[in-house]
This record gives C-alpha cells, structure tokens and sequence, in this order.
C-alpha cells in the first residue's frame, strides 16, 4: 500500500484526465481539498493539458507514452487511488489494434495490473453493462460495451489484491452536441438524430460535471460499494427532453429525428444501440435514482445543460 498517512492527501492519478470522464473527475476530487491529483495524459503540451493545468494549477501532469503495464506503474507509483476509463473504440489506431479488441481490454486490464504492481488501495474503472449478457446472446458485438464489461469483471476477480469499484455511465448529454445537424429542409431547425424512439426513456448525464460527483461520494465509503456498479445518471428522461430544453433555452426551432439503428454503419454501435433499446439503458435498474437523491448529488438537468454550454447549434 502507499505510504501517505491518514492526514496527508491521498494520492489520486487520473487516466484520461484530459477527456470528459476523467477530467469531471479531476474537477470534483481537486475541489473537495481532500486529494492531490496526478493527470495522466500522452503529451503534457497538448491544448487540452496545458488547459487542464491552467485551471488547475497544483495538479501534477504525468505523461504516458504507452498504455502498458510498465508505463503505467511509473505514473502510478505512490498512488492510493485510480479512477480509469478507456477511451472510445474509434479513438484507437487501426495499425496497432488487434481485430477484435482494438486494444481496449489489454490496456483496461494493463490500468489493473499496474495498480496492483504498486500498491495501489483503491480503483475506480468507467465501465457499462454487458449487451451480450443484457440481450441474453441476441447482440453478441457490441464490442465497446463488451470489452469494458470484461475489465470491470477482471478487477472484480482480483478483490484480493485491490479495492475496485465501478462506475458506470449513463447516455451522454454532450452527445446531443455532437449527433446534431442543421435541417436540410429550412437551414434553420436544428435537428437532433438517435436511433431510439422519441419517448424511450435513457439515463442522461451531463459528463463533464457530474462523473466526478459520484465518484467523489463512492471514494468518501469505498467498502459500500466494492465490486457494485454505481450507475452515474440522476434518472431516466425521453430521449426528446433534451430537444425540447435546447429551444427553451435557445429560442432555437428543434427537432428530434429517429434514424435507423445501423446510422452510423458501425456494426458495434447499431448492436449497442438496439440492445438498449430493446433491453433499456441499464437494464431498466432504477435504485441508483433514490441513492443518489438520499446522497445529495447534484446532478445537471437538461435545462442547466444547455444553458452553462451557451451553444446555438450546428452551423451546417
Ligand atoms: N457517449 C456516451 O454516451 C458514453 C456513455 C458511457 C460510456 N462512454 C464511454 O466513455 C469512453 C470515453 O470517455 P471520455 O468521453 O471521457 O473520453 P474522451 O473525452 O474522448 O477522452 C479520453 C482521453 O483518453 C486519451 N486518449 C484518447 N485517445 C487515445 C489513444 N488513442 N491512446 C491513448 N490515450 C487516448 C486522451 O487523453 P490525452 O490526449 O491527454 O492523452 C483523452 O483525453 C468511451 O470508451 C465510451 O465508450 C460513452
């Protein structure tokens, strides 16, 4: 285990510190004043680290050039704590990926085995259902819910050697930003696609904010949730709230527009896509809603979310 006493800060590195997930949970650790953090990006000169430094001054960023064992132990080394995500499946380099995989599951199982070569107490891994298991072998592809299933359930099986807890996280609200188009039609409307019926019911986050809340309250009683998925949404919305709240706040004409589910014409993300949608976005588990309300975690709403990212929409 690390040295640090039970009074100094605990030690906390950040993998994908940079991005949405782990940078929310950079923010919220560094604001409790209880942590000292280690950002762990691939180049401490890029536009997004030399941000994140700037906002965060006594943050400590940590380069890492490889997504392996030893790599990672070096930036590891004297951590108490983890918080892992492993990046989008499209982020990988085609080149060095292996075929099924892309890498995912070697470098989340290489997060793993580094935190316990260095004694790490404690690791909190982003991972998400299985659709495999949820569609009871109806969608056996879904590769990017599958290889992060299979992380979370290889730190679950080395409950011996370190503390693991599980976040998973529900449909982004920053998605809406990026599944945006302007309407052929008038130029005007802003018409936002999914593949889900307009009233189907998915847990909405607001990323950016609100990862790093919960994780800051699991960390607070790590024991309790060991090994338990902490679903990371504060409830369910029809997928068409976030429309209707984008021209309340915008003024905006919008539009919800349901495309078919092989629309992005990637076979994982069209299997990932009716597998929620057939089987629910967190299987239809309801009990994180009245956790996190007894918890006081604030979570984001769709109003507040439209209103903080000052977006009008796309411009094409
Ligand atoms: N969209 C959703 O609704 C949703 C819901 C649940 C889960 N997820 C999952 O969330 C994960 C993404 O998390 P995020 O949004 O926090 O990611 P993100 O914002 O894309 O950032 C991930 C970080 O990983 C690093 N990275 C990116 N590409 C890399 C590469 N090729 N090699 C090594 N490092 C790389 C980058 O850091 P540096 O550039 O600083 O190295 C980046 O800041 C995905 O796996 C996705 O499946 C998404």
């Amino acid at each position: 285990m690390s040295t640090t006493t039970s009074s100094s800060p605990k030690i906390v590195a950040v993998v994908g510190a940079t991005g949405n997930q782990g940078g929310s949970v950079v923010k919220s650790l560094y604001q409790t004043g209880k942590y000292k953090i280690r950002a762990l990006t691939r180049s401490a000169q890029s536009d997004a680290a030399i941000a994140l430094k700037a906002k965060y001054s006594e943050i400590e960023l940590v380069e890492v050039t490889s997504d392996h064992v030893d790599s990672l132990r070096k930036a590891f080394k004297g951590a108490d704590i983890v918080f892992g995500v492993t990046r989008n499946y499209h982020d990988y380099d085609s080149a060095s990926a292996t075929n099924d995989t892309n890498g995912e599951i070697e470098h989340g199982k290489a997060i793993v085995d580094a935190a316990i070569a260095e004694n790490v107490r404690t690791l909190v891994y982003s991972g998400i259902d299985s659709i495999k298991q949820l569609s009871n072998g109806k969608y056996t592809g879904a590769l990017n819910c599958e290889n992060k299933y299979e992380i979370s359930q290889y730190l679950v099986s080395k409950s011996d050697q370190i503390q693991g807890l599980l976040v998973y996280c529900g449909y982004y609200m920053e998605n809406y930003v990026h599944m945006s188009r302007l309407s052929p039609e008038d130029n005007n409307t802003v018409e936002f696609i999914s593949p889900f019926d307009p009233t189907e019911l998915v847990p909405l986050v607001d990323t950016t904010n609100d990862m790093g809340a919960v994780v800051a309250h699991i960390l607070e009683t790590p024991e309790k949730y060991q090994g338990k998925p902490v679903e990371v949404s504060s409830g369910f919305y029809e997928i068409q709230e976030m429309v209707k709240a984008f021209t309340q706040v915008t003024g905006k004409p919008a539009r919800y527009v349901k495309v078919p589910f092989d629309f992005t014409g990637v076979d994982y993300l069209t299997q990932m896509f009716k597998g929620f949608s057939e089987f629910g976005y967190f299987s239809e588990r309801t009990e994180f809603v009245e956790h996190h309300r007894k918890a006081g975690i604030k979570f984001t709403t769709p109003v507040e979310f439209w209103k903080a990212r000052n977006w009008n929409g796309p411009t094409q």
